[in-house]
């Protein structure tokens, strides 16, 4: 095969082709990225058994030294968003230490070269020392510990009290660790003391308050995304009326936001909300697409044009959160909220899957242009997406979401889809995956196979090629918490101290490493696409050729002869991504950790012209 890469003549690329799709899924963001340590920190829901419900209980805190724990709703409440707290009941005659403990999400990070912070609220009477500290499952043993003094009584109602910052004195040997709170018991001894809006939180990235975890933030940051889609995704919707995602419950004090039953089977503690979302997007560079509700939940329940109006208005408050100056109403609220500056937005989804459970019909009747004309009239230059295809309308400043899931076969065959596609508006892929290999069509492989990612990276050199028209691709699920059921894809995995970093995850980094402003036309010889595929693009300074290898050719004897026209370079760098066999998965660093490899090599060459030879036939090849 001989490729010629010719040096004019292609398209002018999107510079947003790679992106990431933020939402609430498995612990993306409670017990993900958002850094709230303690689970269950506000008694907002129940997330038991994979269904989100608005029942309360104490799951994931423990009683010990005698004290027993229950859940509670006597007056005074913290809040009217926080009606449910915890009660601590101390039998008389109590002297020891008395207390609870969580179980975090799955255990907790501890590392002693990093900074944490408790709190509380509590109610009641109790004047003396609060030990918090972390307890490793594997040795019993005490990994650190920071106190607060607290000095109340019940007329006080709730106080907040605050630990000492500290660094754990040592880290734990695994994520197995639990978070104490103890009391000296002989003070609190036949009494009932109450608590809420318990908090742990390790240093967040940039040092953020109520920020997000320093290592899931790294990891996104490393892959060199170009924007963020959020809040959402189904999660977003809601499974039913009236839990859709409300912008303004996610703003402000952390006792107003009452959380919500989120879609994917556990309670959303709001914590992580807009404002959060939005500084994490501008403290990684991601420019952002945000969705809005519009209208349809995920039971199939619609609603009507007649009843719209609300949710329209809600909108368009949002927005004047988000972008209006202090003078406005919202906007002002925002600056008191302790964000000055309006944030730039350039992309508003309206809804996410609008053809979902019946929505296509009001979708096209009303819904998309009931927001669409409500934030065009005052947003003009506002880009706005819709989730059906064909696009309700095809003027300018409107484009398409299409998401894309299916077997790895499915993702090879997408190749050459977006060729012939239509230019009268902008395609963005905001959530694609293969989401199972291409012999098996049932259900999940929880790890994306080295065969799964050379299948989407094919599909993805499909939308290289054509970025005049595709705008970007995310894939879709961003983040998951790797021990919660079901095991389905994802570009991170996380536990509580480990980030497993799927093949997916670093096609999508290389790509987005690798991408230049043009594409530039390649004329082959000898062969066509498949079982190698490729793009090229450029920018001011490189020619980037990406090739891929599917179930191919190996070795200096099937090696590709790549010319590079115009070009007098006698070398070039050659990075591959590749594993031991096309089943090869990534797994956490403790359970084997990765089996694909990054290797980088300088290629010899005469005048731009490069040979360039496979070692395994499943590999991915950026030259
Ligand atoms: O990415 C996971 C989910 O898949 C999204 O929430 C949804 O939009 C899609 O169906």
């Amino acid at each position: 095969l001989i490729l010629d890469v010719a040096s004019s003549g292609g398209n002018q690329s999107s510079s947003l082709l790679y992106g990431v799709l933020y939402e609430d899924i498995y612990h993306s963001g409670d017990g993900g990225l958002y850094g709230e340590m303690l689970r269950n920190r506000a008694f907002q829901g129940s997330s038991s058994g994979g269904a989100a419900s608005l029942a309360r209980n104490t799951d994931y805190w423990h009683p010990f030294g005698g004290a027993t724990i229950a859940i509670d709703t006597s007056s005074p409440i913290i809040s009217s968003s926080l009606p449910y707290q915890m009660r601590m009941d101390v039998p008389a005659g109590t002297k020891g230490t008395v207390g609870f403990y969580n179980e975090g999400f799955w255990g907790f990070d501890v590392d002693a070269t990093k900074r944490y912070v408790a709190s509380l609220y509590m109610r009641g009477n109790y004047s003396g020392t609060v030990n918090c500290y972390f307890q490793s499952n594997t040795t019993g043993q005490n990994l650190g510990l920071t106190s607060m003094s607290i000095d109340q009584t019940s007329s006080a109602g709730w106080v907040q009290s605050h630990s000492a910052t500290f660094q754990p004195s040592q880290s734990g040997s695994n994520g197995n660790n639990t978070f104490y709170f103890t009391f000296d018991g002989s003070k609190l001894a036949g009494q009932s003391v109450y608590f809420n809006l318990l908090s742990l939180f390790k240093q967040t990235f940039n040092n953020r308050f109520n920020g997000v975890r320093e290592d899931l933030a790294d990891s996104l940051f490393n892959m060199n995304a170009k924007y963020i889609r959020l809040p959402g995704g189904n999660n977003m919707e809601g499974n039913n009326s009236p839990y859709e995602w409300k912008w303004n419950r996610t703003i402000g004090s952390l006792t107003d936001r009452p959380g919500r039953p989120g879609s994917w089977g556990d309670i959303n503690t709001d914590g992580f909300g807009l404002l959060e979302m939005m500084q994490m997007a501008q403290d990684l560079g991601l420019e952002v697409i945000l969705g809005i509700w519009a209208g349809l939940y995920l039971d199939g329940e619609v609603i009507s044009e007649a009843n719209l109006q609300p949710y329209k208005v809600s909108v368009m408050n949002e927005l004047e959160f988000l972008l209006g100056d202090k003078s406005t109403t919202y906007g002002a609220q925002r600056a008191a909220l302790g964000f000055p500056s309006p944030f730039p937005i350039k992309w508003i989804e309206i809804g996410n899957e609008d053809y979902l459970n019946g929505g296509t019909d009001s979708y096209y009747a009303y819904r998309f242009m009931t927001f669409y004309n409500a934030i065009h009239a005052v947003y003009p230059s506002i880009n706005l997406v819709s989730t059906i295809n064909p696009n309700p309308v095809t003027s300018k400043g409107s484009s398409l979401d299409l998401h894309i899931y299916g077997n790895e076969n499915y993702f090879v065959s997408l190749f050459d889809t977006f060729d012939q596609a239509s230019r009268k508006y902008p395609v963005f892929v905001n959530e694609y995956a293969a989401t199972n290999t291409g012999s098996n069509n049932n259900g999940q492989v929880g790890a994306q196979t080295l065969g799964m990612s050379c299948a989407e990276a094919i599909f993805l050199l499909g939308c290289e090629r054509n970025s005049d028209v595709i705008v970007g691709s995310a894939y879709g699920a961003l983040i998951k918490n790797y021990n919660e059921a079901p095991n389905t894809v994802a570009v991170i995995k996380h536990t509580a101290n480990e980030v497993l970093y799927t093949i997916s995850y670093y096609v999508q980094k290389l790509f987005a490493e690798h991408m230049g402003t043009r594409t530039l036309p390649v004329t082959a010889t000898n062969g066509g696409f498949g079982p190698v595929y490729w793009s090229a693009t450029a920018n001011s300074s490189s020619t980037i050729l990406k090739l891929i290898n599917y179930d191919g050719k190996t070795g200096s004897s099937n090696a590709l002869q790549v010319n590079i026209k115009g070009s007098s370079k006698t070398s070039a760098t050659l990075i591959t991504l590749t594993a031991p066999s096309s089943k090869s998965v990534n797994n956490l660093p403790s359970l084997g950790g990765e089996s694909s490899t990054i290797t980088t090599t300088t290629l010899s060459g005469s005048a731009g012209s490069f040979s360039v030879s496979f070692s395994n036939p499943y590999e991915i090849a950026i030259l």
